[in-house]
């Protein structure tokens, strides 16, 4: 039997934008207008406006999370619903007797409630009026947002989260345009990257002037990619090196260590793309690292050194890598993304012996599935041995991870109840418990019985 550490965290995580529906938002974010304007990129123009509509039912969703012996749960609280006035941080006062709701009733039932202040949901007002992103202000405006939150839940709220998967919103604003809006533009990446790490080490800064340090800790969840490099080649291993660098460590290194990898920077200057930045903001990210990290993980990124030329209007490190499509590896057909457990290991040693061996989580890890319904059984449920599989097989190697002496204090899985995910709608389902779209009933799957069982025995 595989014994895990006492106190350790079995929980699942959502995002407010995917679970809550907008029912009574004071501002709309990102997706929330791109649905609004091309309701045909997403999935059957399922879009987010009902989800699992947490915001109506979350005293019923938290109590069927505590049904299945969870004890920790990972959501965000939207800026665009917590904020009315994003200058002057006044609050909308009906979001904040919902977030009150939520968070209460996750102490009442004994789940550790972790809140993320940015799930890729930046409201699209300060895209329209700053840039978004691109700003300093709106980096300003963020810690606004981040001191309000402590204000007011920080009293309840021990675990927070600055930024939920940063680099994916490099990426797909400004690379791959799967988020709005959708542009590709190199050097507003490079600078969006530069802005969110300083946004997020304000954050910190904020949360540690404000004393909630002295109980509570804060983190940045970042999804990390490890990089297999095809052969043992110098050109590939620097590959290798390349897409670790700005996939991975462009927003691991300032949150743990306080600095920029120093290679980025030189690989950002010699193609005269570097950030503009200044000392002291260089300053307030050393002076602001993490108290822990989570980390999501659902594939590597396999890679080779480019062979084709390179595109001018890509991202610079695509000169150096390509994407590698190793023969024969295991796959998660629906969601196209590589299955490799031992990946979770690799990342526990990365982190126990690069990153002064910080305490952290996986805060995700899952099986996006399609078409679930047809593994109903007679009782009514979804026999997802599949889901019990990948996750048992992820938690051995993090085990292995875990008794070789890495700092790791829990597993989430993405996600409790199916929600609605970006772009692909409800195409893919991640859940513990399943919903039915149409109805919104909600019913436990057979991992969701499976984890109970490992949470009350911490082990399997
Ligand atoms: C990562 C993101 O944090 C989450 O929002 C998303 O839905 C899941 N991965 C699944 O793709």
């Amino acid at each position: 039997m595989l014994k895990f550490p006492q106190g350790f965290w079995w929980g699942a995580a959502t995002s407010g934008p995917q679970a809550e529906g907008t029912f009574n938002k004071p501002h709309k974010n990102v997706f929330d207008y791109w649905y609004e304007i091309e309701p045909e990129v997403f999935h059957n123009k399922v879009g987010p406006d009902i989800t699992s509509s947490f915001y109506h039912s979350y005293r019923e969703d938290i109590e069927m999370i505590k049904s299945i012996g969870l004890n920790s749960f990972r959501t965000s609280i939207q800026w665009s619903r917590l904020i009315k006035d994003f200058e002057t941080g006044e609050v909308d006062e009906d979001a904040v007797r919902f977030y009150n709701g939520v968070i209460d009733q996750c102490i009442k039932n004994n789940i550790t409630p972790v809140m993320a202040l940015h799930h890729f949901d930046l409201p699209v007002e300060l895209y329209d009026k700053y840039g978004g992103w691109e700003s300093k202000h709106v980096v300003d405006l963020f810690a606004i947002f981040a001191s309000k939150a402590f204000e007011l839940f920080a009293d309840r709220v021990k675990h927070w989260v600055t930024f939920n998967e940063p680099i994916v919103v490099v990426e797909g604003q400004y690379l791959y345009q799967f988020h709005y809006p959708k542009i590709v533009d190199g050097r507003k990446a490079v600078q969006v990257a530069f802005n969110i790490n300083l946004a997020s080490a304000k954050a910190v800064q904020v949360f540690k002037d404000g004393g909630y340090s002295e109980d509570g800790k804060i983190g940045i969840v970042v999804n990390l990619t490890p990089s297999y490099p095809r052969s043992d080649s110098n050109e590939d291993k620097k590959a290798g090196d390349i897409a670790d660098l700005f996939f991975n460590r462009l927003f691991l290194d300032p949150a743990v260590k306080g600095k920029f990898p120093a290679e980025i920077v030189d690989l950002l200057l010699k193609d005269d793309v570097l950030w503009s930045c200044t000392q002291e903001e260089l300053l307030i990210i050393e002076k602001n690292t993490v108290d822990f990290l989570g980390v999501n993980y659902y594939q590597p990124r396999r890679v080779m050194a480019r062979e084709e030329g390179f595109n001018g209007t890509e991202w610079m490190p695509h000169k150096y890598f390509d994407n590698y499509e190793m023969p024969g590896r295991r796959m998660n057909v629906h969601r196209g993304w590589e299955i490799y457990p031992k990946a979770l290991y690799d990342i526990s040693i990365n982190l126990k012996e690069n990153y002064n061996n910080i305490p952290w989580y996986v805060s995700e890890n899952g099986m996006g599935v399609e078409g679930e319904e047809k593994f109903i059984n007679s009782e009514g449920y979804i026999e997802d041995d599949y889901r019990i599989e990948f996750i048992q097989e992820h938690l051995e190697w993090l085990h292995k991870g875990i008794s070789e002496g890495s700092n790791c204090f829990g597993y989430h899985l993405w996600t409790p109840i199916d929600c609605w995910s970006w772009m692909n709608a409800y195409k893919n389902r991640y859940g513990y418990i399943s919903l039915d779209l149409q109805t919104q009933k909600k019913t436990v799957k057979k991992s969701g019985y499976w984890i109970k069982e490992v949470v009350e025995k911490n082990g399997f």
